[in-house]
């Protein structure tokens, strides 16, 4: 078929120029994609702090709510991040959504050729179709909760609701969904923009690397989670504070009731 007969059977023909809106929209739904991807790494290193122990993700925690730069917590500053970090997802959403197959009769027809060509990268395509969908809910709950109880974030109240408020199988579920999902984005950017420059075998190498790097480090993140929240289960709601800090704090009140 010719390409003006496609042309005409599209309606296109007759208009002077073609539309650059598509290629902008990929555009920016790869570099939403690539900001996602790279907060995540940031964010599972954070969140990955309590391997060091409970004064390690604390100090994390305090780091981001401006209590070593304004000598004292702004948990509101979390909801800033958290609030463009949420529009940035919202876009790429939305921008994905393009993408989606609209119709039962069109996941039927993409998955017959996936399984009729045998097309390594085919099949990511559909599997980052997979985990993309339930990251809509789960990504938005849970950015949902960080944006409206920042306060409710630090080496206690994150065990807490991952053990007492029995988040950890919502946890696990998003951590498999977005380590596959971002991994698989970032293969897929890589060989559409050509960089890194390297051959597809080594792209995938990389790619398979980094996904297990990630969810190794995540499920064991989960484990420490679990683990502190389980033993801090008859002390549901007590906040950590570290042994110096507590001192401080009650020196501080004693002074003040004078
Ligand atoms: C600025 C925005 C975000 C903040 C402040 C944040 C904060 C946190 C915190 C503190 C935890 C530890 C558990 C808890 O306290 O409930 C956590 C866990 C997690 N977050 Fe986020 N998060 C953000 C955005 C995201 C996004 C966009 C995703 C992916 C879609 C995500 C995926 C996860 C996963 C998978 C875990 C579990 C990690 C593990 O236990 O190994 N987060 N997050």
């Amino acid at each position: 078929m010719s390409c003006e007969t496609v042309l005409a059977q599209t309606g296109l023909a007759g208009r002077a120029g073609k539309s650059r809106w598509p290629a902008r929209l990929d555009l920016l739904q790869s570099g939403t994609g690539l900001f996602l991807a790279l907060f995540m790494w940031g964010h599972m290193f954070f969140v990955a702090s309590i391997l060091l122990g409970e004064p390690a993700m604390w100090a994390i925690t305090k780091f981001f709510e401006g209590y070593f730069l304004f000598g004292r917590s702004y948990p509101w500053l979390v909801s800033c991040v958290v609030a463009c970090v949420a529009l940035v997802f919202a876009v790429h959403a939305l921008l994905a959504m393009r993408k989606f197959p609209a119709t039962y009769r069109q996941l039927r027809t993409i998955r017959a050729h996936a399984k009729a060509m045998r097309h390594a990268d085919t099949t990511l395509w559909i599997w980052q179709v997979y985990t993309g969908f339930p990251l809509f809910f789960l990504a938005s709950a849970h950015l949902y909760q960080m944006l409206v109880w920042p306060q409710n974030i630090g080496p206690y109240a994150s065990s807490d609701r991952v053990w007492s408020d029995a988040l950890w199988p919502f946890y696990l579920a998003m951590l498999l969904a977005v380590e596959l999902h971002g991994g698989i984005g970032l293969y897929r950017l890589a060989l559409k923009w050509g960089w890194p420059n390297a051959p597809r075998r080594t792209l995938a190498r990389l790619k398979w690397g980094l996904t297990a790097f990630f969810l190794v480090l995540g499920l064991a993140t989960l484990g420490a989670y679990m683990k502190i929240g389980y033993e801090h289960r008859a002390h549901h709601g007590e906040r950590y504070e570290p042994d110096g800090v507590k001192e401080e704090r009650k020196a501080r009140m004693e002074e003040e009731a004078r």
